[in-house]
C-alpha cells in the first residue's frame, strides 16, 4: 500500500482587519467580552467588491501550496476544495479554481461539504485517493469568505464577533517508497517525508440545526422568499446554538484526538504539535489541558484570524511551518469540530 504525505503549504488572507472595537461600532458588544469568551482580537474580513472570492483567496493559497512544494498547477492530478461559503450555490468552487490554476487542464474537483472539519475531510479523502495509486498529486483547499453573510448587528453578535475570512492550502503527494523526497526532487522546500498515518471522520447529523445556515435551500427557496419579503426572517445567517455546540466540542475534540493516538499506538506526549480548529481559544485550552499538551504542542491563531472554519487548520499549518515548529520526523495531530455535528483528526509523520 502506498501512503500520502504533504509536500508544500500555503496560506492567503485578507489585508483588511477588524478589530474588536470596529465590531462594538456595529453592535452591542465589546473587546473584553470577545477577548474573554473567545480570544479573538482582530479577525479579516474581504472588501466587498476588491476581488477577493472564496475560490480567490483558495486560488492565492495555492499558488504558495504550489510553489512551496516545488509541484505545478499541470502537474496536479485532482482538487478537493472545502468550505461552506462558496461562491455560487452551485457550482461548487473546486472548478472555479480548476480554472484559475489551468483552465486546460481539466482535472477532477471535488467539493466539501463538511464545514469546521472540511478540510480533515479533504485530507482523508485526498489520503485514500493517494493510497490507492489513483492520484499521486491532490491539491486540498480549505477557503471561506464569512463576513458578507454574517448579521452585523446585535441580533447576530453572538455568531458574527467570532467568524472571519481566509484560505489554506496543502499538496498532497504519494509517498512511494521510504525515504523519497518528491518536493525536493522537483524543486521544492523539500517538506519530504511527511506522512499521513491515519485519519477519522465522525458526524452526528441529530444536531443539523443547532449550528447552520438553512435559507436559502430548497426548504425555503428564492421564489418563497421574495414573496414573503420579510425583513425580520433570520433563516439567511448562521445560527448557533453556542454553548450546547462548545459542551460537544470539547467532548468530540477529546475523543477522536484519542481514537487517531490509540491507532497508532502512540500518546499526546509523542505529539510535537497539535493544530485543532480554531473554533474559540477556550475550547483549544480546554483540550489542551485535558490532553496534559504543554503550551508549546499546541497551536493557535485565532486571536488574529478568528475561527475561519474550513480554512483554520491550513492556516494555522502555514503559519506553524513558516515558523520552523515541525521537524522531519515530528508527529502532528490535526482535529476538528463543528457544524452537522462533524469532527474529525488526522494524524501526520512531518
Ligand atoms: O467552529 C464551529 C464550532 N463553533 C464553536 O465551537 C463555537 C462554540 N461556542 C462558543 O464559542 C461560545 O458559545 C460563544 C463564544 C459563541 C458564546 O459564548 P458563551 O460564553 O457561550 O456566551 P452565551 O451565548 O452563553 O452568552 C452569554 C451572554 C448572553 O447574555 P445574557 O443572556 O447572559 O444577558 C448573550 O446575549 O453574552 C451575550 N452575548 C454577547 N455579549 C456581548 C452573546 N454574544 C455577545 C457578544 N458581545 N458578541
Amino acid at each position: 500500500m502506498k501512503s500520502s504525505m504533504i509536500l508544500g503549504v500555503g496560506h492567503y488572507v485578507p489585508d483588511h482587519v477588524v478589530t474588536n472595537h470596529d465590531l462594538s461600532q456595529l453592535m452591542d458588544t465589546s473587546h473584553d467580552w470577545i477577548v474573554e469568551r473567545t480570544g479573538i482580537e482582530e479577525r479579516r474580513h474581504v472588501v466587498l467588491g476588491g476581488g477577493d472570492t472564496t475560490a480567490s483567496m483558495g486560488y492565492r493559497a495555492s499558488l504558495l501550496a504550489l510553489k512551496n512544494a516545488g509541484v505545478s498547477a499541470e502537474e496536479l492530478d485532482f482538487i478537493i476544495f472545502a468550505t461552506l461559503s462558496p461562491d455560487y450555490y452551485f457550482p461548487g468552487p473546486g472548478v472555479q479554481l480548476q480554472e484559475m490554476l489551468a483552465p486546460d487542464h481539466t482535472i477532477g474537483a471535488l467539493d466539501i461539504r463538511n464545514q469546521c472539519s472540511g478540510f480533515v475531510y479533504a485530507i482523508s479523502v485526498a489520503d485514500q485517493f493517494i493510497r490507492t495509486g489513483m492520484y499521486r498529486r491532490i491539491l486540498v483547499v480549505g477557503s471561506e469568505l464569512h463576513s458578507a453573510g454574517l448579521d452585523m448587528t446585535t441580533r447576530g453578535r453572538n455568531v458574527s464577533v467570532i467568524f472571519g475570512d481566509g484560505a489554506g492550502a496543502v499538496v498532497v503527494g504519494i509517498a512511494e517508497e521510504e525515504g523519497k523526497e518528491e518536493g525536493k526532487e522537483a524543486g521544492g522546500t523539500g517538506l519530504g517525508m511527511s506522512k499521513v498515518l491515519s485519519t477519522h471522520l465522525h458526524s452526528e447529523g441529530r444536531h443539523a440545526r443547532e449550528l447552520a445556515v438553512i435559507s436559502p435551500s430548497t426548504q425555503h427557496w428564492v421564489s418563497h422568499i421574495l414573496k414573503e419579503n420579510n425583513p425580520n426572517d433570520e433563516s439567511y445567517y448562521p445560527y448557533m446554538n453556542g454553548n450546547f455546540v462548545f459542551k460537544h466540542a470539547i467532548t468530540r475534540f477529546a475523543e477522536v484526538i484519542n481514537e487517531a493516538l490509540r491507532a497508532n499506538g502512540v500518546s499526546s506526549g509523542d505529539l510535537k504539535l497539535m493544530i485543532p480548529h480554531q473554533a474559540n481559544l477556550r475550547i483549544s485550552q480546554y483540550i489542551q489541558q485535558k490532553m496534559g499538551l504543554r503550551d508549546e504542542q499546541v497551536y493557535n491563531n485565532i486571536m488574529r484570524y478568528g475561527n475561519t472554519t474550513a480554512a483554520s487548520i491550513p492556516i494555522a499549518l502555514s503559519e506553524a511551518v513558516a515558523e520552523g515548529r515541525l521537524q522531519r520526523g515530528d508527529l502532528l495531530m490535526l482535529a476538528a469540530f463543528g457544524s452537522g455535528f462533524t469532527w474529525a483528526s488526522a494524524l501526520i509523520r512531518w
